[in-house]
């Protein structure tokens, strides 16, 4: 098992196989995609053997993550393997649900668990104006067809925006109301690219916090695998509404995930912002090479991230952040 100085256990491990998004959120400047790109992303076989190497110790969730990860044609290998691989009982996806309304069905077949799919306004020209995509109503039918196939866990992301997200509450306390489905707001996280925006759009969680506690919604508890997410219900609505707050005193505490970028280099922290290569090891298909240099990273792991005294200066993150 994976334990850092802390006593903090990683059993959860996040995964970037692509820094390639199709999507232009105005928070996330991501590299554009580019048909057969050459950017030297993580291999099927360096994949296989990170995979090997982190449950064989003790990994026992795995959420794959981009960029946008359906832009890789292997998805459905790579959610095969992950899910084949024994010790590993939950595999996820997040996704900005381009392709989920026709390709859902392959991956459920595959194996995958837990969907999150980023939503940031159920208003379609909202939506457009936020990610330049047109896609909002493709995106919510797949997302109902993951509910319907059975999917163990569907949440949806929504960055915190002054200017969209306060007229769009009722919207989604009503899509929540006879859905069971997650909705999470997440608080904006400064990036070395987004100074400007960050300033004119950071709200709070607060703000919605106190709104939930007002109209009688309450914490519910965590599980030990679950994100970084505080998870409010109500017993009138069948979904529940879930705060991600990294700005907050205590987000360190429950860091329970490693990272992996698609570059291969290990991140002890969303914000670390070196990281360590695992390329080699991983080329070779090395497992044990590589699971000695997870064991050897460990003891480096900081208590918490420097964003608490707001920003220090992390560059961009969008393998780490990716949608
Ligand atoms: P699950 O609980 O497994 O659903 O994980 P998750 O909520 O972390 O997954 P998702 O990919 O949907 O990420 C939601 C948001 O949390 C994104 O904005 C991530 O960048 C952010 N996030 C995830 N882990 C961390 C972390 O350790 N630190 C910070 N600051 N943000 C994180
Ligand atoms: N701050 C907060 N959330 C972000 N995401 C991407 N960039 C940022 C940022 N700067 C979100 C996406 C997606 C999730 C994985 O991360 O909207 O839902
Ligand atoms: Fe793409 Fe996600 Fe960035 Fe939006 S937030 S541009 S969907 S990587």
């Amino acid at each position: 098992m994976l334990s850092d100085n802390f006593g903090r256990k990683f059993e959860y491990l996040r995964l970037s196989i692509t820094d390639v998004c199709n999507f232009r959120c105005d928070y996330c400047l991501p590299d554009g995609y580019q048909c057969g790109s050459s950017r030297d992303f993580l291999s099927m076989l360096e994949i296989k053997t990170l995979v090997q190497a982190f449950a064989e110790l003790g990994t026992k969730k795995i959420r794959i993550t981009g960029g946008e990860p359906s832009l890789r044609k292997d998805l459905p290998e790579i959610i095969e393997y992950c899910a084949n691989t024994q010790g590993i009982e939950r595999v996820a996806l997040t996704t900005n649900g381009y392709k989920l309304r026709r390709d859902i069905q392959q991956w459920f077949d595959a194996g995958l668990s837990h969907l999150n799919v980023s939503i940031d306004s159920l208003d379609p020209r909202a939506f457009e104006s936020i990610t330049g995509s047109k896609q909002l109503q493709s995106i919510l039918e797949g997302i109902d067809k993951a509910v319907e196939l059975g999917l163990k866990e569907v949440k949806l992301n929504a960055v915190l925006l002054k200017h969209y997200t306060p007229t769009q509450l009722d919207a989604f306390y009503k899509y929540v109301k006879n859905r069971d489905i997650s909705i999470r707001f997440i608080e904006l996280m400064e990036t070395g690219d987004n100074a400007a925006y960050f300033e004119q759009n950071h709200l709070s969680g607060a703000y919605i916090q106190t709104q939930l506690f007002s109209r009688g919604w309450t914490e519910k508890s965590r599980d030990t695998l679950a994100g970084p997410a505080k998870v409010y219900e109500h017993p009138d609505y069948k979904g529940s509404i879930g705060l991600i707050m990294p700005y907050s005193k205590d987000f360190c505490s429950t860091c329970n995930r490693l990272r992996v970028s698609a570059l291969g280099k290990l991140h002890l922290c969303l914000f670390a912002e070196k990281g360590i290569s695992l390329r080699q090891h991983l080329i070779s298909g090395d497992v044990k090479g590589t699971k000695d240099a997870l064991k050897n990273a460990m003891g480096i792991k900081k208590l918490s991230h420097e964003l608490h005294d707001r920003f220090t200066g992390a560059t961009s993150h969008l393998a780490m952040l990716g949608g």
